[in-house]
């Protein structure tokens, strides 16, 4: 699905496809503002490969329909408002059409791929953003140089160039595409911290041992060189799982706490009040803000 495929650049966009890939069904999705225009792609109307569909990408319900219909696979984007100095006089259809009119189509495409058996498997999701969003470059040579040159600047736009908005148009496609960013660096993360929560689980049960080992090494024999080798390798692997953020729950001494602690028993106690952990039977774990494991306690009756 190519949108905005009735505009400037959009009907190239169309025409390339659909003439290049016969065997690709291509979907124009377009509103048809006073930006767009059928009669330039008159001459592909009419192939077997080529779908026009009028629909506004702010209608969600719409989108959502049109992906299951025509089991959309892959999306370049670039129906927008894009005229800077329209966006001016009219901010509100800027940020309706670039920032919620974006948000629907990825909401439409995300909930459609992850309901298919193959979720994101071979489906891409282009957004076309604009220069704009990073505003101007010095103009370090106002007037230009001896051999005829007009005004120019030294610097270039890089990959690491912050955006700088300056009109309505240019912060709407920025705030559209940081939409997009956002989520899917979010998405990232839980993906990676769900990977790493299943291995520290299974990391736990050798920490345990370890320290059920250390605790069994009489008074006498806590010098042995083994024994010091086997303390500092523990010592060294709860460094490591530190540093990636593993950290033991407190428990003895702290308040019972449903979400962090597991109450497995009832006891007495003179030195707590009730309601407060008196016993660990098993360290719990946390990993950044996730509980890998809730420590198993006994909390004074
Ligand atoms: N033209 C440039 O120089 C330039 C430069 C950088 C980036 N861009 C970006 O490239 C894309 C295409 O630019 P263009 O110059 O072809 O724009 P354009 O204004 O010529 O075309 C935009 C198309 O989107 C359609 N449209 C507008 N609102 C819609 C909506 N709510 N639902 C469905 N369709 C809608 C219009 O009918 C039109 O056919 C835009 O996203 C623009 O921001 C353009």
């Amino acid at each position: 699905m190519i949108t905005g495929g009735a505009g400037f650049i959009g009907s190239h966009v169309v025409r390339l496809f659909v003439n290049k890939y016969p065997s690709y069904r291509i979907i124009n999705l377009d509103k048809l503002t006073y930006a767009g225009n059928l009669a330039n792609l008159k001459d592909i109307e009419d192939k077997p490969n080529y779908v026009f569909v009028k629909a506004d990408i702010c209608d969600f319900e719409k989108m959502i329909e049109l992906f299951s219909e025509y089991k959309i696979d892959g999306v370049i984007h670039l129906a927008a408002e894009s005229h800077v100095d329209r966006s001016i006089n009219d901010p509100f259809t800027f940020a309706r059409t670039n920032v919620m009119g974006t948000l629907s189509l990825l909401q439409a495409a995300k909930l459609t791929w992850e309901s298919l058996s193959e979720g994101y498997e071979g489906k891409r999701f282009y957004h076309i953003s604009t220069d704009e969003v990073y505003g101007a470059l010095d103009l370090t040579n106002p007037s230009g140089n001896k051999d005829g040159r007009g005004p120019y600047g030294h610097d270039f736009f890089k990959e690491t160039t912050r955006y700088s908005p300056h009109s309505p148009y240019s912060a709407s496609k920025a705030s559209g595409f940081e939409n997009f960013r956002k989520r899917t660096d979010k998405e990232k993360q839980a993906m990676f911290d769900t990977g790493a929560k299943s291995v520290i689980e299974k990391i736990l049960p050798v920490v345990d041992n370890f320290e059920r080992g250390l605790a069994t090494v009489p008074e006498e024999s806590k010098e042995d060189p083994f024994v010091d080798g086997m303390n500092r390798i523990y010592k060294q692997l709860m460094t490591e799982l530190e540093n990636i953020g593993v950290k033991p729950i407190e428990a003895v001494g702290q308040e019972f706490d449903p979400n962090l602690h597991n109450a497995v028993m009832q006891v007495e106690s003179d030195e707590y009040e009730s309601g407060v952990i008196a016993q660990e039977l098993q360290k719990g774990y946390t990993y950044h803000d996730m509980v890998v494991r809730h420590s198993m306690v006994g909390v004074v009756q």
